[in-house]
């Protein structure tokens, strides 16, 4: 096929790069088979497909960090080869990796400058850096990140709009995001919304990964689907495909009515988690609930309203300033992460990278990691051996590749959460704190991991669930808290709430 037949149709727009018959072998297993694509200048075009589809792979290929085995880059119909990032970077191809990649013990500065220092040493460029960071940051609408801040200081969305700003710092004609809405609340998901759109207005191209298919209705112009490392669909127009359509090419059936029914409670039901009093930071309001026996309750609100830290301070994993934690009616003691795994409390962290999994050990260790701090030691308490408990794991979580001798590393980002939160599931915990359960998760996975919970409760588990997705917090909670600036702003049945209302309480909340 010629440059030219690509175009064909929309003559305004010109095909800034196509990859073609791209090929990735990894050990034992192929990535990505005979992969083709367009994108045009000024699009965003989508890449759509299920965990472990070969989504982030093919752009890692495009940013000179995978070479492939077989097939071609061309950019302004002349063939290309990458063999290194920095090849691609030259060649106008910036990235937001799925799996950020900044340095945390350098400044935000250091790190949006780092390979292409603004001058060699001294004081004056270091300054010129800082200026120029703070200006890129300020178009991208976060001008309260510092640039003589540490990157490690950074929330995970803090560290993607560094990131996107890195990316910015040159001249770029494409740029290609990997999830970045996974760690972003719906204001900022707007915000870079409007930054993309000054970019493709200026005839920059972008390669936008995402789940979540209302977003990619709001920003994309085309999408292609990847399934099991082929691309099923290329470049459809969004505008003439419907999700059912997309959901069919993904994963091959329909899947509907995502949300299992929420069964309600009997009056009498215990309270399994008792929260008195709490306050987590010094000023701050004490918060009190109950959980009780197979109630979910949902935690509503923006990213950094104070929902991570009150799951934090539960768990222990952070010492409240005052307030008692009770699970069973036996009071934990404060600060100790180890006394609540005891009482039988378990977390799904939301940075499950630095939080919650040993990315180079292999499925099985991830799997009886909790195990290991609930009973002193590596070994189960029922008869099954590690390697069958982990085998069941991977078939409730339709983990790919179905292997727990792998590394944890080498699976895709969502399959590794579904790994955090499987660890949990075979520890019979009385206590259930999940933080974005469904983060990076792909839609065919996350009617499964409604699923799971859904079961969890029923089997009398108490649940807090965190989620930035509303739909997600009313279709799984019997209860919902809508949490603003670290307050309860409001409490409420879930079947008697909707989207809009917790939207305008939280933005009440946050006014005030
Ligand atoms: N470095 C690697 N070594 C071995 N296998 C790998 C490596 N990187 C990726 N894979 C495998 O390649 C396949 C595609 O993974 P990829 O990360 O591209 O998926 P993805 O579509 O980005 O998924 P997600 O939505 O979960 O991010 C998976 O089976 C994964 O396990
Ligand atoms: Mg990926």
């Amino acid at each position: 096929m010629s440059h030219d037949e690509v175009n064909s149709g929309t003559d305004e727009q010109i095909t800034l790069l196509e990859m073609r018959g791209i090929e990735k072998r990894f050990p034992g297993i192929i990535a990505l088979q005979q992969v083709s694509f367009g994108v045009k200048a000024g699009e965003v075009h989508c890449l759509l497909g299920q965990n472990g589809a070969g989504k982030s792979t093919l752009i890692k290929v495009l940013a000179g960090v995978h070479q492939p085995n077989d097939g071609e880059i061309l950019l302004d119909g002349r063939q290309i080869r990458f063999s290194s990032p920095d090849d691609a970077i030259k060649a106008g191809i910036g990235t937001m990796y799925q799996e950020l990649d900044l340095v945390e013990s350098l400044t935000v500065a250091q790190n949006i400058f780092l390979g292409h220092e603004k001058s060699r040493g001294g004081f004056s460029s270091h300054k010129a850096e800082q200026v120029e960071a703070a200006k890129l940051l300020g178009r991208l609408g976060h001008q309260e990140i510092s640039p003589s801040m540490e990157v490690g200081e950074l929330s995970a969305a803090g560290q993607q709009i560094v990131s996107m700003a890195r990316a910015l710092s040159r001249e770029v004609r494409l740029i290609i995001m990997d999830e970045p809405s996974a760690v972003l609340d719906s204001e900022e998901v707007r915000n870079l919304f409007e930054t993309v759109r000054a970019l493709t207005a200026s005839g920059v191209a972008v390669i936008y990964i995402s789940h979540r298919l209302e977003e990619i209705r709001v920003i994309g112009d085309r999408i292609t689907v990847l399934k099991d490392g082929r691309a099923v669909a290329s470049n459809l127009e969004v505008s003439q495909t419907s999700n059912g359509e997309l959901i069919t090419h993904m994963t091959g059936r329909t899947i509907s009515n995502v949300f299992p029914p929420v069964v309600s409670l009997l009056d009498g039901t215990p309270d399994i988690l008792q929260v008195e009093e709490l306050v987590i930071a010094p000023g701050q309001e004490p918060l009190s609930f109950n959980v009780r026996a197979g109630e979910v309750l949902g935690l509503a609100g923006l990213v950094g309203s104070g929902r991570s830290e009150i799951l934090a301070a539960i768990y222990g994993s952070t010492k409240p300033v005052s307030g008692v934690v009770r699970v069973e009616g036996k009071k934990l003691r404060p600060g100790s992460a180890v006394a609540a795994v005891k009482a039988g409390m378990g977390l799904c962290p939301e940075e499950r990278k630095s939080q919650a999994l040993l990315l180079d050990d292999t499925l099985i260790s991830n799997f009886t990691l909790a195990s290991i701090g609930r009973y002193g030691t590596a070994g189960f308490t029922s008869g099954k051996n590690e390697y069958q408990v982990s085998m069941e794991q991977i078939g409730k979580l339709e983990l790919r590749p179905a292997d727990p001798t792998r590394e944890a590393r080498t699976l895709s980002g969502g399959n590794q959460q579904k790994i955090v939160l499987g660890r949990w599931l075979s520890h019979g915990c009385k206590v259930l704190l999940l933080d974005e359960p469904t983060r990076g998760v792909d839609v065919g996975a996350r009617s499964e991991i409604y699923q799971l919970i859904s079961e969890l409760s029923r089997a009398g588990i108490a649940i807090i669930v965190v989620s930035s997705e509303l739909e997600e917090v009313l279709g799984l909670s019997h209860q919902v808290l809508v949490v603003s600036e670290n307050r309860i702003v409001h409490r409420g049945m879930a079947a008697e709430l909707s989207e809009h209302q917790i939207l305008d309480l939280v933005m009440e909340g946050t006014t005030l």
